[in-house]
């Protein structure tokens, strides 16, 4: 049947029929807000890339993850800038790291919100890469995968220990949530899920977030462990391959250039997708909107419709508390 017995505009013409048959809906459930945290007292440092962001010291990110809370935002991940930083990056899995004190700060202070940690060495080597810097046979510098792995079982087992509900390993070293999954289960912590940072392109579209992490690379850059941005096929085995290892849930990122890797994903697997809302995506729609080119408020709920409609699950979004706000208006 088509024009005129069929007219598309009859249920759309007004809020309520349009509400009626809308078929995706965001709800602050789906939101997971990243937060960075470094030593110090009283510190609220702006990220200036990514305007209302902030790196924050463990006594205000307390306060600032009070107020998650009581948006009914149910989850934070959290980075961590280390105090020293070096090339075993060994900060990242000591017992007293900052976001160990972090992780105990906010279980005391929070007791529904769920604390997620990115497990990854970046944040934490002088020398920015994910992992152990090693000669290649080429006779370059390369993350070492093997020798990498070690390190990230420590600083899960470090967070999971400080009370971290779930670790997200954000690596992409092969192999590492099968070893993460192992040692958890030996230590205790079957009980813990992995969200696995599964399908990680190496993007331009993380600028912003190595200024917030101080993390970019020394030399180089992540393409020998990040995904090539052309590879759909290669994503979904790295998927497949995180799902055997044990993940819970599984992540596409960044969000948007990526929504048919999201959708592919949520099509073959059946557990929960999350996507990664990165920090350029939010630092080009905050800076359009700065310059009154866009309605922020807009294009950030169309965004993140987008992604639930591409089929994630889960959201992790810097826009989690205007979101929250928004939508309860
Ligand atoms: C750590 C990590 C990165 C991001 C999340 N975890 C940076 C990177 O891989 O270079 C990026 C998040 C964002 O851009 O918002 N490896």
């Amino acid at each position: 049947m088509s024009f005129p017995i069929t007219r598309m505009r009859r249920l759309r013409r007004n809020a309520t029929l349009r509400r009626m048959v809308r078929e995706t809906s965001l709800s602050v459930d789906d939101l997971i807000l990243p937060l960075f945290v470094r030593p110090g007292e009283g510190v609220k440092k702006e990220i200036s890339s990514m305007p209302g962001n902030y790196q924050w010291s463990v006594d205000t990110l307390v306060e600032e993850c009070k107020e998650v809370e009581g948006l009914g935002i149910p989850a934070v991940i959290l980075f961590g800038i280390p105090e020293h930083k070096d090339e075993q990056g060994s900060e990242a899995y000591a017992e007293d790291g900052i976001v160990c004190r972090a992780i105990e700060a906010i279980k005391r202070a929070c007791s529904e919100l769920v604390v997620i940690t990115d497990v990854c060495m970046c944040e934490y080597t002088d020398h920015g890469h994910c992992g152990v810097i090693m000669d290649n046979r080429d006779g370059n510098p390369d993350v070492d995968n093997d020798a990498t792995l070690e390190l990230l079982v420590r600083e899960s087992l470090a967070h999971v220990n400080a009370g971290a509900d779930m670790v997200a390993p954000s690596d992409m070293m092969d192999g590492r949530v099968g070893e993460i999954r192992l040692a958890l289960d030996d230590e205790g912590f079957s009980d813990v899920p992995i969200m696995a940072y599964a399908a990680k392109f190496a993007s331009g579209f993380y600028g912003p977030f190595r200024e917030a992490a101080e993390s970019p690379p020394q030399f180089g850059d992540r393409s020998s462990y990040q995904m090539d941005p052309a590879n759909l096929k290669e994503a979904i085995r790295e998927i497949e391959l995180d799902i055997e290892e044990g993940a819970d849930i599984v992540m596409v990122k960044p969000a948007l250039p990526y929504l048919d890797v999201i959708r592919r994903a949520a099509d073959d697997f059946e557990l929960p997708i999350a996507a990664y809302n990165v920090s350029g995506e939010f630092a080009m729609l905050k800076a359009a909107a700065a310059k009154g080119w866009l309605d922020e408020k807009r294009v950030a709920m169309e965004s993140l419709l987008s992604i639930k409609r591409a089929g994630a699950k889960l959201i992790l979004t810097y826009w989690a508390k205007d979101a929250a706000k928004w939508l309860a208006e």
